[in-house]
């Protein structure tokens, strides 16, 4: 048993700043993408690995990525990141259990990637997050409603996973009902199917703004204990 991962890995990165898709910047001299497919490379339980590219930048991810022996096909993003995804999902060879990962986490780890692959095995869709260290409160403009039960909350990463047959029912329902999504499991949501919770950890951290970059050179010193 195996499952495929999705990346998408399509977007222009407005929030970096940079001239290039964040996607191609380097981290400790290797790009973001480039971590984030050698994450699923070592894990054994993935089988196959799709991309989602704009379709100028097909031909210098495939240079950076020809090291995978599991990359199956660089396909083409979309408008949106659902969009990519569901291009994916239309692409991909049928299989059992699929995971959707942003291409901009790139220190997602093995315990993570094992604690949902086994509880997806059981329960069909599962979510990964971390619980907030902060105090929340719901504001009205800039007036305190009330404040939030932190128990009751968790911020979310990816990846998540589904077995096949439900995502894409999740997707072909929501493209039905031209469903506006922030996350996979919304459209699974939307079904109403029951979404299951692992832990993720504070490192998978999205990379959005110039300051991720700081951070995540930070990460990979500390988990390669190059310091
Ligand atoms: N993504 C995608 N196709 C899109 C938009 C986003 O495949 N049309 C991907 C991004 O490449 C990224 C992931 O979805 O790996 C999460 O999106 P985000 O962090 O928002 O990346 P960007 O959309 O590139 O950044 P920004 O919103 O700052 O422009
Ligand atoms: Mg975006």
């Amino acid at each position: 048993m195996s499952y495929t991962v999705l990346i998408p890995a399509a977007g222009s990165g407005k929030r970096m700043g940079a001239p290039q898709n964040k996607m191609l910047l380097p981290l400790l001299d290797i790009p973001i993408i480039v971590h984030t497919v050698e994450q699923f490379e070592a894990d054994e339980n993935c089988a196959a690995i799709y991309v989602a590219t704009k379709r100028d930048e097909r031909e210098i991810f495939s240079e950076i990525l020809s090291f995978s022996s599991k990359l199956k096909e660089i396909v083409d993003g979309g408008d949106e990141r659902q969009d990519s995804i569901y291009n994916m999902l239309q692409q991909m060879e049928e299989h059992e259990w699929v995971m959707v990962h942003d291409g901009a986490r790139p220190f997602i780890s093995k315990s993570v990637l094992n604690a949902l692959y086994e509880s997806v095995q059981t329960n069909d869709a599962v979510i990964c997050g971390v619980r907030p260290k902060d105090t929340l409160k719901r504001v009205n403009q800039d007036i305190v409603k009330d404040t939030v039960n932190r128990d009751e909350v968790i911020m979310v990463h990816t990846p998540q996973a589904f077995s096949y047959t439900l995502l894409k029912r999740a997707y072909e329902h929501a493209y039905a009902q031209n469903l506006v999504v922030t996350d996979d499991s919304m459209m699974v949501e939307a079904l109403g199917e029951r979404v299951h919770v692992v832990e993720s950890d504070y490192n998978n951290i999205k990379i959005t703004t110039q300051d991720d970059m700081l951070t995540g050179e930070r990460i990979l010193l500390g988990r390669d204990n190059h310091v």
